[in-house]
């Protein structure tokens, strides 16, 4: 594995790569790698010849009042990770290379970002959106992974590249999650001893709203309330939104019908430290006393 410091160096190795006519996947990362970071790793691998992970803690997706020096950082832990995980090019810019003095540029998108992340983050997905085209320019993949633990930023770099036109195809990997169920992060071990305890709290909150929907619930203000109920039995939680959704627009319909595809979003904070969460579901077709078995035409 290569480190590669220099966005001329990359786009160079970039160029040569595509004229020998390679497929080049991209891992866009923050770092502080853990089994999550390394599914995605592996996962490139099944689209292309080629796996760039690119290593950057971006200040401009951080506000000020956020963890941005405090986010944690393990570079040689880090680039040791991502060589075992078969990684051919580890690209880790300073900030001074990616933000030089009088840089003065954003990519803000509209609509999904008034909402849930966007909401509490005012600034975050502009910061988002513009290192990650960024990322695109300099590595030139024809693939991208990302994970769906961040649900909200996915849907947000699709729409990047919609309606940017950007060459690139985005791929999404499942939640990796701990034995608890607490989906892997590295803000993680932020949490001390006696909150981590507590924090599988929130995948019981998705899997019993999960169960409600199985169960025959269809009213969005239901299926809120069991997610906020679960979460709620743990005092230390500060709920920042615990809602149901559609899962490609992320309107929030009174009752979702058979067919229709959801996802169930969590931010909460626990203790100082913020988890995001989520659950894709699509509502069944099948009225649940008909039983499992029964098959819709037969
Ligand atoms: O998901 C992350 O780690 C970051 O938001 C990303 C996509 C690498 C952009 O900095």
């Amino acid at each position: 594995m290569e480190i590669i410091r220099t966005i001329a160096e990359m786009q160079n190795i970039s160029s040569e790569l595509i004229l020998q006519g390679k497929k080049i996947v991209c891992v866009p990362t923050m770092g502080y790698f853990h089994q999550g970071h390394i599914s995605l790793m592996k996962k490139a691998r099944e689209y292309g010849d080629i796996v760039i992970t690119t290593l950057f803690v971006n200040p401009t997706q951080f506000a000020p009042n956020e963890d941005f020096n405090s986010y944690p950082r393990d570079y040689d832990g880090d680039s040791k990770m991502a060589q075992a995980a078969g990684v051919d090019y580890l690209f880790f810019p300073t900030v001074s290379e990616m933000y030089p003095t009088g840089y003065d540029c954003k990519i803000h998108i509209g609509g999904i970002t008034s909402k849930f992340e966007g909401a509490t983050r005012p600034t975050h997905f502009d910061g988002v959106a513009t290192v990650v085209t960024k990322l695109f320019n300099i590595t030139k993949p024809h693939f991208a992974i990302f994970g769906q633990k961040d649900y909200q930023q996915v849907l947000v770099i699709r729409k990047l590249v919609q309606d940017l036109n950007l060459d690139v195809k985005i791929i999404v990997a499942p939640i990796l999650r701990e034995n608890d169920g607490l989906a892997m992060s590295s803000r993680n071990t932020y949490l001390m001893a006696d909150l981590r305890k507590k924090a599988g709290i929130l995948f019981q909150a998705l899997e019993d709203a999960r169960m409600s929907i199985e169960n025959g619930e269809r009213k969005r203000k239901m299926i809120n309330a069991i997610l906020h109920k679960n979460l709620r039995s743990v005092p230390e939680i500060k709920i920042d939104y615990a809602c149901s959704v559609d899962a490609d627009t992320l309107e929030e319909p009174d009752e979702f019908r058979p067919g229709d595809r959801i996802v169930l979003l969590l931010a909460v904070f626990l203790g100082k430290t913020r988890l995001i969460d989520n659950a894709t579901i699509t509502i069944p077709s099948i009225f649940p006393s008909l039983g499992k078995d029964f098959k819709e035409g037969i």
